[in-house]
């Protein structure tokens, strides 16, 4: 993927928890992504880590006082506040959370909390009971009500050895709540974008199936591409190896069957649907209840029936249909008959016998043909932006449909 944090600022506030360690790999992980990371530390979380330890990832200075002459806070302590794009408190304690609902400033973080207008983001991490206790839960109602993003707490098991909800999320899927609040704003908030991804799967016994290549890569990208943009993403997903993205619903079927039903029911209400799964266009007559058995014969003859075309039967108000193509030959003439045949506003199409693209591989080289006739041969590139190139292209129908 090439989602990328180039030109943003993150104010990374961390707070004195023994989950200190994570914010580590997460500022590691925000650096991947090309942001700049201004790491803030409170006393406590002084005691679990050294600036030295961000210093050497982030590579700027850390902001360890309010009062240390060397430092940055004291000589301008609104400047780590005013250049953050979104300031994220990780981990923060219950008594961070305290400090940040009542408005105290008296620390590093709690004081570029009080004087950022940027988005924040504060991702809890104490001791079940700390945090289940009425007084955390009034200060984190009181942080949402007042727009502050809280990311988790995760059930599991905490460093005193017992179990329940107060882990610090892993920096993976705090770093897809990062993505979710910066792109809240973007030009697909307040739309509903549903996107089908992997290959459908037809049983013919409780053993066998009958599968596909397709891996759900290209329509788990274009789910993320549209969730980063502001949308309300849903991925109805035949099964894969893939994890749920941060903040995208998925709603898991096996057979094509399933897939239409679940569509039906989340393209109701919504303003786009782009069709990446490869469904089975055929499914098994009649599904052997038990695992059928080799006979002495050398061959075995299965029954299919057609399945019904999803994307063409999909009917509603101002709905934005794109389709893929996936072609093996005469790709152009076969993608520009479907978008007749299947209703579409788009077609995406790829040669799916090409090495470097199509099924299962990161990249992606496809051709985008409208119904107005036009037709973009896009170079390769990662399937995520493939997910952007078409988003860009859906947006102006969403407004024309409106
Ligand atoms: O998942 P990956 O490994 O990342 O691979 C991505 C991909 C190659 C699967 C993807 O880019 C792709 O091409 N998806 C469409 C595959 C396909 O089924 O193409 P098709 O030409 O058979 O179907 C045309 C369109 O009709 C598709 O949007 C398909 O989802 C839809 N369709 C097909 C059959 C059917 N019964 N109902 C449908 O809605």
């Amino acid at each position: 993927m090439t989602y990328s944090l180039q030109g943003k600022t993150i104010s990374l506030g961390v707070t004195g928890s023994i989950a200190c360690y994570k914010a580590v790999d997460l500022a590691s992980k925000l650096m991947q992504l090309n942001a700049d990371v201004d790491v803030l530390m409170t006393p406590s979380a002084l005691r679990f880590l050294t600036p030295l330890t961000f210093t050497a990832i982030t590579h700027r200075p850390v902001i360890t006082s309010m009062f240390d002459p060397q430092s940055e806070l004291s000589i301008n302590h609104v400047a780590a506040a005013e250049r953050a794009d979104l300031v994220a408190v990780v981990p923060a304690t219950a008594n961070s959370l305290a400090k940040i609902a009542h408005g105290r400033a008296d620390d590093p973080v709690s004081a570029t909390i009080l004087a950022t207008r940027a988005p924040v983001l504060v991702a809890p991490a104490m001791d079940a009971n700390m945090f289940e206790s009425p007084a955390t839960q009034a200060n984190v109602e009181l942080l949402r009500q007042r727009s502050i993003y809280v990311a988790g707490p995760a059930e599991g098991r905490m460093a005193s050895g017992l179990v329940g909800r107060g882990r610090l999320l892993e920096p993976a899927e705090l770093v897809g709540h990062i993505r979710i609040l910066l792109g809240r704003a973007g030009d697909l908030a307040g739309r509903k974008i549903v996107v089908s991804a992997g290959g459908t799967r037809e049983a013919i016994d409780p053993v066998r199936v009958i599968a596909n290549h397709s891996s759900g890569k290209m329509g788990y990208a274009i789910a993320e591409a549209a969730r980063d943009r502001g949308a309300q993403a849903v991925i109805v997903s035949a099964p894969t190896a893939l994890p749920d993205p941060t903040g995208v619903k998925v709603a898991r079927i096996n057979s094509a069957l399933e897939m239409g039903h679940a569509l039906d029911r989340e393209c109701a209400d919504a303003d786009a649907v782009i069709m990446a799964a490869a469904v089975a266009d055929w499914r098994v007559a009649q599904i052997a209840e038990q695992k059928v058995k080799k006979t002495g014969a050398d061959t075995w003859t299965i029954d299919l029936v057609k399945n019904p075309d999803l994307i063409a039967g999909i009917h509603a108000d101002r709905l934005v249909k794109v389709g893929f193509a996936a072609e093996s030959e005469d790709l152009i003439d076969n993608a520009r008959a479907k978008i007749q045949s299947k209703g579409l506003h788009m077609i995406v199409a790829n040669d799916i016998t090409a090495e470097d693209a199509g099924f299962a591989v990161d990249d992606n080289r496809v051709i985008i043909l409208d119904r107005e006739g036009s037709i973009e041969r896009l170079p390769l590139m990662s399937k995520y932006d493939v997910g952007v190139e078409i988003l860009d292209r859906v947006i102006p129908l969403l407004g024309s449909l409106a």
